[in-house]
Parts: structure tokens; sequence; C-alpha cells
């Protein structure tokens, strides 16, 4: 591999993106949100009609879907049968179901490999749940990102998004496959008590020490 990966993992609302997108621009790294995927699959899914706890079905319908995962500028972009769902990633029908389309080993293996796939095009910045773990475990640039519960909940109601982010860390940290875990060799960084530049700084100190 010739490019390089900061893996940057945690719960929801704990800062990930807000990170990845500012060290994508200050380091000209592409950002990848592999959650972005997940949500794309999930989208599609509730689309058909299928019900996202019934994994067979998930998977016959991940079959007949064609994802298309690019860049535009330094960030990363995900269409599915040539749609890109846009703001419909974030609704409270697709954050209610995620975790389930995400709990099916076949939608990871599909998902990690095009995720990978990133690497090709150049430095990457991707924030999920197994970036550290699954899918880059060789980079030695892993952060795991933590804040208190009750400070995500209110970083979701700030933003006036419907989502259930207990229910979904408590369902994303029990799966069988690739469960949100704190990768080996990751740095934790709590952002509870930081302001966006001293979580910045702070990542970035983390990141020169495991250079
Ligand atoms: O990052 P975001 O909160 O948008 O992710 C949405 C959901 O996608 C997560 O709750 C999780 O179920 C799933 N996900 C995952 N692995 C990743 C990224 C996201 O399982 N690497």
């Amino acid at each position: 591999i010739l490019h390089r990966a900061i893996a940057i993992d945690g719960p929801a609302a704990s800062g990930k993106s807000t990170l990845a997108r500012i060290l994508s621009k200050r380091l000209g790294l592409i950002m990848v949100n592999s959650g972005a995927m997940y949500r794309a699959v999930t989208w599609k899914v509730l689309q058909l009609g299928v019900d996202a706890n019934d994994r067979l079905a998930v998977v016959e319908a991940l079959k007949g879907m064609e994802l298309q995962c690019g860049v535009d500028g330094l960030s990363s972009t995900v269409a599915v049968d040539g749609v890109d769902p846009g703001d419909e990633l974030r609704s409270e029908e697709v954050n209610a179901n995620v975790s389930a389309v995400a709990a099916v080993p076949e939608v990871r293996e599909c998902l990690v490999s095009l995720q990978r796939d990133y690497l090709k095009l150049g430095d990457v910045v991707m924030e999920g749940r197994d970036i550290g773990t699954v899918v880059f475990p060789e980079t030695p640039y892993k952060i795991y990102m933590d804040a208190d519960p009750t400070v995500r909940e209110a970083r979701r109601e700030e933003v006036g998004e419907v989502d259930s982010v207990a229910a979904r860390d408590h369902a994303d940290s029990r799966r069988e496959t690739a469960p949100l875990k704190i990768a080996e060799g990751a740095a934790i960084l709590d952002t509870s008590g930081h302001t966006i530049e001293t979580g910045v700084a702070a990542a970035l100190e983390i990141l020169v020490s495991q250079g």
C-alpha cells in the first residue's frame, strides 16, 4: 500500500466527523465518512420496503444494489443505483435502522472492501466504528474518540436531529461482527471538556506521537 490512513473510531456524536473534516483540510487528506456508506445501504433497503431486521432479505437487497463510492474534492461521496440520497441519509428512519443493517456481515464485507479502495486514491482520514480494528488495522495512526453520553445527546439535539444515540451505540458495541471497540494501538481522545480547537490540537499531538 502506497498511501496512508488515519483511523478515527468512536460512538455517535463523539466528534469524529468534525475532527476528520478539519484534518482533511489542514493535511490535504481525503475524508471518508464510512457511516454514510452504511446509511446509503440502509436508505435503499428502506426504499425497497425491506425489513432492516430481516438479514436474509437485506442480503438479497444488497446483491441487487450498485454502490458507487467516489470523491468530490477531498470528501467521499456515495450513490446507490445512480442516486445520491443526500440529506435523507440522516433521516429519522435511517437513524433508527442503520445499526441493524450494519450488523449484517455481508453488508460489512462489501463496504469494507470499498473503504479500502480509497487508499488507491491518496492519503485518507476515515471515520467510523471499525476503521482501526478491521478496515486499516495496520495503520499506526489511530484515534478512539469518546465523550460523555449527555454531551453526545446534546450535540445531536443542537443540530435538530432525531437520533437515538444510546440505542445505536448499544447495538454497534454488541454486534458480533466488527463491534465498536478501542483498536490495538489507538489513543483515546475524550472530547467532553474540549472545544473544537483544543480537540484538534490534542489529536494532532497524538498523530505526531504515533508517526
Ligand atoms: O458514523 P455514523 O453515525 O453516521 O454511522 C451510522 C451507523 O453506521 C452507525 O451507528 C453504525 O451502525 C454504522 N457504522 C458501522 N461501521 C462504521 C461506520 C458506521 O457499523 N465503520
